[in-house]
C-alpha cells in the first residue's frame, strides 16, 4: 500500500510503537513529520528514516503545553505540504491505585492520553475536512477495554481514547474523514520494561512471566502494531471508520488468565 504524496504526522515517534508507525508510512513513501519533547532521539529517527530512503522531519512538541497541539498540527501542514493522516500514538502512564495516584499524576495522563488527542484530532479534521477527507489512528489499549489494577488513571484515559474514536466516527463519517484505534496489548517498549522495572527481580525472568499469561506466548515488536496502524490509515480501510483493532496476541479473547 502506498503513501506516496501523503502527508503523516505521528506523535511519540521519537521511540516505541511511534517510532515504528513513523518507520512503516516511511518505508511505503509518506513525508512522516515526527514528534515528541526528545529533539536529540528525534533527529536520530529522522536521519534514520531519510537512510533508509524516506523522507521525514522533526517537530519538537510538549503535548501538555497550551497550544502545543494546534501548532504541531499547523507546523506539519505548514513544512510539508498538508494532513492525510494523524497518528495519535503519545502516552503515558503511571503504577498506582486509586489513592497512589496524585491529582498532579491524573491530570498529567489525562494531559497527553486524552486532552493532547482530542485538541490534535480536531485541528487535524478541521484541514482535513476542508482538503477533501483523511484518516486518523488512535493507539488506545487493551486496558482501555479491560480494567488492570494498579492503572486506575492509564485505563480510564484509554477507555476514553476509544470512546472519543467512535464519536468522531460518527460524527466525520460523511467528511471523508475516517477514525480507528488500535488496542496494543503487550508490546515490547520502553513502557512494559518500566512497568516490569517497578515489580523488581530479574528483568529478563519478568519479561518470560509476562509472556507466559498470553494466548500467543510473547510479547510483540512494536512494527506489529504499526502494520497495523498502517492498515487502519491505508485505503485498504476504506470501508472502516469507528473500529477498534486489537493487537495483542489474543489476550481480548478470553475472559480471565490464559492456561
Ligand atoms: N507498550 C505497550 O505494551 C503498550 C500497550 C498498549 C498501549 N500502548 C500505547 O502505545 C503508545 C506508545 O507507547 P510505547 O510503548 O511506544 O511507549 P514509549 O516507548 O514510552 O513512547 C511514548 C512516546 O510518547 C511520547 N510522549 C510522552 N509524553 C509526551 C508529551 N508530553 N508530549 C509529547 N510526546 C510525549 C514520547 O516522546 P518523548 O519522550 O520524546 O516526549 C514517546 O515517543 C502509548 O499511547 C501507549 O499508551 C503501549
Amino acid at each position: 500500500m502506498t503513501f506516496a504524496g501523503k502527508v503523516v504526522l505521528v506523535t511519540g515517534s521519537t521511540t516505541g510503537i511511534g517510532e515504528a508507525c513513523a518507520r512503516a508510512f516511511a518505508e511505503s513513501g509518506a513525508k512522516v513529520m515526527v514528534s515528541g519533547r526528545h529533539e536529540r532521539r528525534g533527529g536520530d529517527v529522522v536521519r534514520e528514516l531519510r537512510a533508509a530512503g524516506g523522507s521525514a522531519e522533526f517537530a519538537a512538541a510538549d503535548l501538555r503545553a497550551a497550544g502545543a497541539c494546534e501548532r504541531l498540527v499547523g507546523d506539519t501542514i505548514e513544512r510539508l505540504g498538508g494532513l492525510d493522516v494523524l497518528v495519535n500514538n503519545a502516552g503515558i502512564l503511571y503504577t498506582a491505585d486509586a489513592l497512589g495516584t496524585s491529582n498532579e499524576q491524573w491530570l498529567d495522563t489525562m494531559a497527553v492520553n486524552v486532552n493532547a488527542l482530542f485538541y490534535l484530532s480536531r485541528a487535524a479534521v478541521k484541514h482535513m475536512k476542508a482538503a477533501g477527507g483523511g484518516a486518523i489512528v488512535n493507539v488506545a489499549s487493551e486496558w482501555g477495554l479491560n480494567g488492570e489494577a494498579q492503572h486506575v488513571a492509564y485505563c480510564a484515559s484509554k477507555g476514553a481514547v476509544i470512546q472519543i474514536t467512535r464519536c468522531m466516527a460518527l460524527d466525520h463519517a460523511r467528511d471523508n474523514v475516517r477514525v480507528n484505534s488500535v488496542c496494543p496489548g503487550e508490546i515490547h517498549t520502553r513502557m512494559v520494561d518500566d512497568i516490569l522495572a517497578k515489580r523488581g527481580g530479574d528483568p529478563a525472568q519478568n519479561l518470560r512471566e509476562l509472556a507466559s499469561g498470553i494466548p500467543m506466548r510473547r510479547l510483540a515488536h512494536p512494527m506489529e502494531v504499526a502494520r497495523c496502524v498502517h492498515f487502519l490509515a491505508s485505503d485498504l480501510a476504506s470501508y472502516v471508520t469507528g473500529a477498534n483493532l486489537c493487537v495483542d496476541g489474543g489476550n481480548d479473547a478470553t475472559a480471565g488468565p490464559y492456561p
